[in-house]
């Protein structure tokens, strides 16, 4: 459906013609949210072009989180972009938190009915890729020098290929999915913008290792966080608080297991297994959010509008939940004229985007050590874990907001979903 379009193209800097694309929708950024927008659009019937400076090789190998909510999981199967979540993925019931030495079960099924999946960020985007391929989708990987002009008339996003040969597509409209270092959220003008640094970052291990817990354990200790979480049964994910500045080059295996083991040893039996770590980095931590996500025909889904720090997971998933409204209101715009339907969107998007900064900031403070904080607040965030898990009602509030506030707007929440609502704890929705 996308058209060549060589006449009265502009010329690029080495005198030759850009080549000229329209389609409906220029996507900036095929990472998940970009490719989940394209292939809603595909099933809608809406065309688009997706490009990222990165290769897809960069994008598959860059290790991000690991957790789908339930909805996340309803629209990579319900939408046939990945079966393989649900073979290939791990349900997970609950988490443990553990505090003073000890684990205590947050059981999220006994609780809420719902059950979240470790399935790591790196395979939802192989699956979309594969989607996208087999339906023949434009994507365009490893491109450089995109810009973003005209969003409020006649919208064009140019890049410079890997040969060299500049590209200029011309779009009714323009998605910004092109993460934390976004260069479309600039161009929202009368922006309005809300963050909070904070004193710590993670020191992210990925290590050769069995499991040592059937699910994810977050931890808070005298000597700050950590997280035990899991990839395969051969291949753990492991987090622990560390100073921003940190260089993971200088921490050899022994002081990373020395960090990890101190912060998890208790009196509960729990022993943390080790083994060779195959890779380490430092993840930063910020809460970022720009309002509003939309100007003229430009228009911010995921990390592109909003991040969050990552305890709790939840960046893929806003950024999955932001393409499902955004897929919608895009087919009523592009097929039904209704560009009325673009100015929801921004606050549909944000109302669960601020329920997740929450979420995100919450766990972040209940769980971390703040370098210096009076030894009141570390004895007060203690007394706040045991009311919570001591609590119903204190459980069902973290259980609801770990595996995602139900939104019935959105595609695929369907009570004919392949994935259950109702857990009983079976692996319901696997079959097939
Ligand atoms: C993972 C990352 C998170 O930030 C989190 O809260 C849970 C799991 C992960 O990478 O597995």
């Amino acid at each position: 459906m996308t058209q060549e379009r060589p006449d009265g193209a502009p010329v690029d800097p080495a005198g030759r013609f850009a080549t000229a694309t329209s389609t409906q929708v220029a996507i900036v950024g095929a990472g998940p949210a970009g490719l989940m927008l394209s292939h809603l659009l595909h099933i809608a019937g809406v065309d688009s072009v997706a490009v990222d400076i990165r290769s897809r090789h960069q994008i598959e190998t860059t290790h991000r989180a690991g957790i789908l909510e339930r909805d996340s999981v309803r629209l990579l199967v319900d939408s046939g972009a990945s079966d393989r979540v649900l073979r290939d993925g791990d349900q997970h019931r609950g988490i443990y938190l553990r505090f003073g030495g000890v684990s205590h079960h947050i059981d999220f099924e006994a609780l809420t009915g719902a059950s979240v999946w470790l399935y790591p960020q790196t395979d939802v985007f192989k699956d979309l890729a594969e989607a996208r391929d087999r339906d023949g989708g434009d994507v365009r990987f490893g491109v450089r020098d995109v810009r973003v002009e005209d969003v409020l008339h006649q919208p064009t996003v140019s890049y410079t290929d890997a040969e060299g040969a500049r590209h200029v597509l011309s779009a009714g409209i323009v998605v910004g999915a092109d993460g934390s270092h976004s260069i479309c959220r600039a161009l929202v003008a009368d922006r309005q913008q809300f963050f909070r640094e904070y004193p710590f970052a993670w020191f992210g291990i990925l290590c050769e290792a069995p499991k040592s817990s059937p699910e994810l354990i977050y931890t808070r200790s005298d000597l700050g966080f950590a997280l035990i979480s899991q990839r395969t049964d051969r291949l753990q994910r492991m987090y622990f608080q560390c100073d921003p500045a940190e260089r993971p080059e200088e921490w050899s295996d022994a002081r990373i297991w020395d960090a990890l083991q101190s912060r998890l040893a208790g009196h509960d039996g729990f022993s943390l297994r080790e083994g060779p770590i195959i890779e380490r980095s430092v993840l930063p931590f910020r809460s970022y959010v720009q309002a509003p996500l939309r100007h003229g025909r430009l228009l911010l889904a995921g990390d592109a509008g909003h991040t969050v720090p990552p305890t709790g997971a939840k960046g893929l998933n806003l950024a999955l939940a932001d393409v499902a409204v955004l897929a919608e209101v895009l087919e009523r715009a592009v097929k039904k004229g209704d560009t009325e339907a673009l100015s929801t969107y921004s606050e549909r998007a944000l109302a669960r985007v601020w329920k997740a900064q929450h979420f995100s900031y919450w766990m972040t403070t209940m769980l971390h050590q703040v370098p210096g904080a009076a030894a009141f607040d570390e004895q007060r965030h203690l007394g706040e874990l045991s009311t919570l898990v001591a609590s119903e009602a204190g459980k069902t509030y973290l259980a609801e907001g770990y595996t995602g506030w139900p939104d019935t707007t959105r595609h695929g929440a369907t009570p004919g979903s392949r994935v259950s609502s109702h857990g009983d704890g079976s692996t319901a929705g696997r079959e097939g």
